[in-house]
């Protein structure tokens, strides 16, 4: 039988329509877009195309795009581009339940000289918006906390943050890696002055990514070299990977209401299928029920270790996975489920599938009766 995939969040396929619109960049259109022929003119037209599809989707101009290699290049540019410019010196706050590419960022910022505020959150993994306010000094000069998290799904009060950023006067970014291309987000009513996004989630391709700017934000850069984006990221663009971005993005936001729509389904009917084959004890759900992302849910079930689960469902042809998809492989417990204090036993026994538009609700059904049946052989 075909596996069963359910691990989106760490990677989905290519959608075919973008992997098709990229090919001719690395083929027949190879020009670099610094180059002043035409050729070079070709690509330069190519990425400006895509800043342009990525600025609409969060409805600011294209010209604050930035292109990056990654989520995690868009996250540390962010992060030590403003710190570095400060020269390493003042605070900044974050959540404890960021990605690593946040909290090992800012563990590097405290070597460096900057302090750093890792805010607690409560058990559906929310901070609250009154101690992010509480937590700002007169040297704070950055607040960095995820829209989405990517273990939970959770949504962070990002309005009630943006809000308190500004009225402080303080710059506020905001991963949006999980959040960008599954629920809408407009960057005005948001307020976020920089926000990092990844096209590997959303079905571009890997390796490349994005950190939008305020026009008034200034960064210093990670790379030196050329003058490419604005001399804030010297290299080379990666033509073909952002020309995919790109129309993942403008094939993604048209459809947005209805991929939410069926991802949404996914999950309910994930839960109750395994509410058929299972005693409500037998599983918990983690994240905050409402403020979510349709596409992510967390499960524990415990008394099962997470591990043991995890190779039995892929023995069994179903995909899934512990934690984030980067502390997966090392085992380690989940920094969010244990920031969230859900207990150690839910944090032992916790497994994340994650959906995609091409997840259909048969492998759904299937891979809940999979669960259901390892699951109770190990209580
Ligand atoms: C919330 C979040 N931020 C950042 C990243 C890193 O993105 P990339 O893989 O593009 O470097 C990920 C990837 O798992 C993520 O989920």
């Amino acid at each position: 039988m075909e596996p069963i995939y359910l691990d989106h969040a760490a990677a989905t396929p290519m959608h075919p329509e973008a992997l098709a619109r990229m090919l001719p960049y690395m083929t027949k259109h190879y020009g670099n877009p610094s180059s002043i022929h035409s050729f070079g003119r070709e690509a330069l037209a190519a990425v400006a195309e895509a800043r342009e599809l990525i600025g609409a989707a969060l409805k600011v101009s294209g010209r604050r795009v930035l292109f990056t290699s990654g989520g995690t290049e868009s996250d540390n540019l962010a992060i030590h581009g403003l710190a570095a410019r400060r020269g390493y010196a003042g605070h900044v706050i974050t959540a404890k339940t960021e990605h690593h590419a946040v909290l090992h960022a800012c563990e590097r910022l405290e070597e460096l000289g900057v302090q750093v505020t890792y805010l607690p959150v409560d058990a559906t993994g929310r901070v609250k918006p009154e101690e992010v306010r509480q937590a700002i000094r007169p040297d704070t000069f950055l607040i960095t906390i995820m829209y989405a998290n990517n273990e939970t799904g959770t949504i962070q009060p990002m309005k009630e943050i943006g809000q308190i950023a500004r009225e402080a006067g303080v710059l506020f970014h905001t991963d949006a890696v999980q959040a960008f291309g599954t629920v809408p987000i407009d960057l005005n009513a948001l307020g976020a002055d920089l926000v990092s996004l990844s096209a590997h989630k959303i079905g571009g391709p890997k390796g490349v990514g994005a950190l939008v700017v305020g026009e008034k934000v200034v960064l210093q850069p990670l790379l030196y070299g050329g003058t490419q984006e604005r001399s804030r990221r010297a290299g080379t663009e990666n033509v073909p990977g952002i020309v995919g971005f790109g129309a993942v993005v403008g094939l993604t936001v048209s459809r947005l209401a209805e991929k939410r729509a069926y991802l949404e389904s996914l999950r309910t009917l994930l839960l109750e299928e395994l509410a058929k084959h299972l005693p409500q004890e037998a599983f918990h759900v983690n994240g905050h029920p409402s403020e979510r992302l349709p596409h992510i849910v967390n499960i524990s079930f415990p008394g099962v270790s997470a591990e043991t689960l995890l190779m039995n469902l892929d023995l069994a042809g179903v995909a899934a996975a512990s934690g984030s998809a980067c502390t997966s492989g090392s085992l380690e417990p989940s920094h969010v489920l244990e920031a969230m204090k859900v207990g150690a036993d839910c944090v032992r026994s916790a497994i994340r599938f994650s959906f995609a538009p091409v997840t259909t609700k048969q492998e759904i059904v299937r891979a809940a009766e999979i669960v259901a049946t390892f699951v109770r052989r190990h209580t």
